[in-house]
């Protein structure tokens, strides 16, 4: 079981943080987490969460929101990311993939993924090695290697920016919302490659998502992040068959499925908050 590994299999570790905006808006109150090397884990929870805000923090791109971690430490291997820009922490292998998808619109598919070569770690064979490799994940992407970027669809830009963080041989993937205005078949696709990504290349991932269905599914663990604050936390698989994690997050109750703005008016019923 991966939550019974040993510390030394913690990759990332956020410990008991707070986030301020604007000097005033407290927007994390004390989230805690850890990601295992090899792992999926997943970031669940509603919109305005605090999923993108903690993978910020985690990435060190909270200052040019002007956000700030006022409590708390986030460690990788055991040392502090605080004091890495964001281009040190894609040298010391953690990359964020951030929410919407960023392509450079007017640049082809394939200038897209070398963009990412920019930031690579050490080791390991040749651009154009790694290329290919991208390529072999993301068939459709050598497909549309030499069209502009912004003509793709939505689910092709989505493969690039995974593709262009990959160019970076990453260690840990931070990945949000990947399923975001994505058609179900799309979003399926996308968890099978990050599924394969992690099995077979051993990238780790934190993965924030709306999508509880889907990201428990992939995922070997998640937390659930509401207002701020972690509410719950288990292997994917317990998380799963969990009564309120089904009725609040997975639309489905003994009573049998409901709608989202169902579960959304039940929501004050919360066991784990009364
Ligand atoms: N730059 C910002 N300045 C002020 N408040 C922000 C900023 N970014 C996000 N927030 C607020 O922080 C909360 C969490 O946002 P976010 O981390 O984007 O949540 P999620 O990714 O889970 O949807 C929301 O209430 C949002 O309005
Ligand atoms: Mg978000």
């Amino acid at each position: 079981m991966l939550d019974a590994r040993t510390e030394t299999d913690t990759l990332l570790e956020v410990n008991n943080i707070e986030v301020i905006y604007n000097h005033v808006i407290l927007v994390l109150k004390g989230v805690s987490l850890k990601v295992p090397k090899g792992g999926i884990t997943a970031l669940l929870g509603g919109n305005g969460a605090g999923k993108t805000t903690t993978l910020k923090a985690i990435s060190n791109l909270l200052h040019s929101e002007r956000g700030e971690v006022t409590k708390g430490s986030i460690l990788y291997h055991g040392e502090p990311v605080a004091a890495q820009n964001p281009a040190d922490l894609v040298k010391r292998g953690v990359i964020q993939v951030m929410e919407g998808r960023h392509c450079f619109e007017h640049l082809t598919v394939e200038e897209n993924l070398l963009t990412g070569a920019y930031t690579r770690r050490a080791g390991g064979g040749t651009v154009a090695e790694d290329l290919e490799k991208v390529y072999t994940y993301f068939p459709r992407l050598k497909e549309r290697r030499k069209s502009q970027a912004g003509y793709t669809s939505g689910g092709e830009q989505q493969m690039c920016a995974i593709g262009r963080a990959l160019m970076s041989k990453p260690e840990t993937i931070l990945l949000d919302e990947p399923s975001m205005g994505l058609a179900p078949q799309l979003v399926e696709e996308i968890f099978g490659i990050v599924k394969d990504l992690n099995e077979r290349e051993g990238v780790s991932f934190l993965l924030a998502e709306q999508n509880t269905n889907v990201a428990l599914r992939f995922a070997h663990y998640g937390y659930i992040l509401e207002s701020g604050r972690i509410v719950m936390d288990g292997p994917a698989a317990e998380l799963r068959e969990n009564p309120d994690v089904k009725e609040f997050y997975l639309g489905m109750s003994e009573e049998g499925r409901k709608s989202f703005r169902d579960v959304r008016s039940y929501r004050r019923r919360k066991r784990w908050l009364s």
